[in-house]
């Protein structure tokens, strides 16, 4: 129904005129930055009044840090058919190297890439802080009514795409790549957005696959590939005073391979306030994934917490239905809740998920306050079942 929707309106918006940056300076020659022909080119398309293309056609491009920034006059498209090289000279901190800002109607398409060239920053990585202000292949900012698709971020220096204050976008057909030793090259990290779908793409990078910070809502993530790298992650939430709450994520229909989590929520304790709920995780296949499912309101990497104080984070209305495949540690499905703020309105159904490793213990679960409503199949047997070990 939805897609039926979104095909019609896409064969509508037809985009009038084309602004082709070629005209304004841009040459596939390995040498010219295109950093001035493509933000006069989205200039000029930014301008028109009515529904507008610009084209970086096939070809290899070399391109510096550029902001194409709104509000524009009608809906505009900026169709990447070649790859796009990021230039690594001069890297400005706390940035990104593309970002879209304030942008109505706006497509990301064409069938091209974005190539971070992360590896050239990834080796000098070893401090986090350094790390931290690498910039982002691709950032969204305040877009609305959007859609990215058919195009790939490669090897980001840091987070591939950011996306912050955005409202109805679309990534549809993305293509993520980065390989499992990138640091802190999240897939998709969204935030204070709402209504942002993330359908039949494919994810595989060094850290989240996608990761949903405060002020999240309406998030839908489904026919998604992802692995290598650390899974679909809520959170962490609760570092930070005045957290907006994060209400209303599902992931449905995915297959997650080789990361260090499936799907999980995690909060810090000794924390601020927050709130989680209406969290949906069906019809996932794990293939030895190290911690399929997990509620962790005890995350605190680095000892940077004091985790004796529990987390204030409330989290309700979960279901974890149809979750099949295999664990890479024997704790399968792992709920630690708050001793604070239990977690509340919990439904754990059908789950089938199987250790991999040779030695001794299968599957188990482990449970810290919370109380699950149990339903269907449960191996490893689930909190509060009879058979539960330990
Ligand atoms: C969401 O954005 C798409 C464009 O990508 C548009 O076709 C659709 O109508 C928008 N949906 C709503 C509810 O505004
Ligand atoms: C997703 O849904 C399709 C169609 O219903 C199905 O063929 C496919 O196996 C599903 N994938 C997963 C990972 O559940
Ligand atoms: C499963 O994951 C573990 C830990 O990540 C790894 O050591 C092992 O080689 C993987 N097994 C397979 C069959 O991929
Ligand atoms: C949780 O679900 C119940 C029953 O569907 C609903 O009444 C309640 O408002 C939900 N809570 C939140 C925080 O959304």
């Amino acid at each position: 129904m939805f897609l039926l929707l979104f095909f019609a309106s896409t064969a509508k918006a037809q985009p009038g005129r084309t602004f082709d940056i070629r005209k304004y300076g841009g040459k596939a020659d390995g040498r010219t930055d295109i950093s001035m022909a493509l933000t006069n080119a989205f200039k000029d398309a930014c301008a028109s009044p009515t529904p507008s293309k610009v084209l970086i056609p096939k070809g290899k491009f070399t391109l510096g840090q550029v902001s194409l920034k709104g509000p524009c006059k009608a809906a505009v498209e900026v169709q990447v058919q070649g790859t796009l090289v990021s230039k690594t000279d001069k890297v400005i901190p706390h940035s990104s190297w593309v970002a879209f800002q304030y942008i109505d109607q706006f497509t990301l398409s064409g069938g091209g890439m974005f190539e971070g060239q992360g590896p050239k920053a990834w080796g000098a990585c070893g401090l986090n802080s350094y790390c931290k202000h690498l910039p982002i292949n691709l950032r969204f900012d305040f877009i609305t009514n959007g859609m990215v698709r058919d195009v790939t971020s490669k090897d980001s220096k840091q987070f591939h795409v950011n996306v912050l204050g955005c409202k109805n976008l679309t990534f549809l057909h993305f293509t993520i790549s980065a390989p499992d030793h990138s640091i802190n090259t999240d897939g998709i990290h969204i935030g204070r957005s709402s209504g942002i779908n993330i359908l039949e793409s494919n994810i595989a990078t060094g850290d989240d696959c996608v990761s949903i910070g405060d002020g999240s809502e309406q998030i839908l993530i489904s026919k998604v590939t992802c692995g290598p790298g650390h899974g679909i992650s809520v959170g962490s939430l609760g570092k930070y005073q005045n957290e907006a709450p994060v209400i209303g994520v599902t992931v449905r229909n995915c297959t997650i391979s080789g990361t260090s989590n499936g799907v999980r929520i995690k909060t810090w304790p000794a924390s601020y306030p927050g709130t989680v709920s209406n969290m949906h995780f069906e019809d996932i296949i794990m293939n030895n994934v190290s911690n399929p499912v997990l509620i962790d309101q005890v995350y605190c990497p680095w000892n940077e917490c004091n985790a004796k104080l529990p987390s204030r984070v409330k989290i309700s209305n979960v279901t974890i239905k149809n979750i099949r495949g295999t664990s890479a540690s024997p704790v399968a499905v792992k709920l630690a809740c708050s001793s604070g703020i239990p977690c509340q309105g919990v439904e754990i159904a059908d789950i089938d998920l199987t250790y991999t490793g040779k030695e001794a213990p299968k599957a188990v679960s482990e449970c810290s306050n919370i109380r699950p409503r149990i339903f269907g199949k449960q191996n490893p047997p689930a909190c509060g079942s009879p058979t539960t070990s330990n």
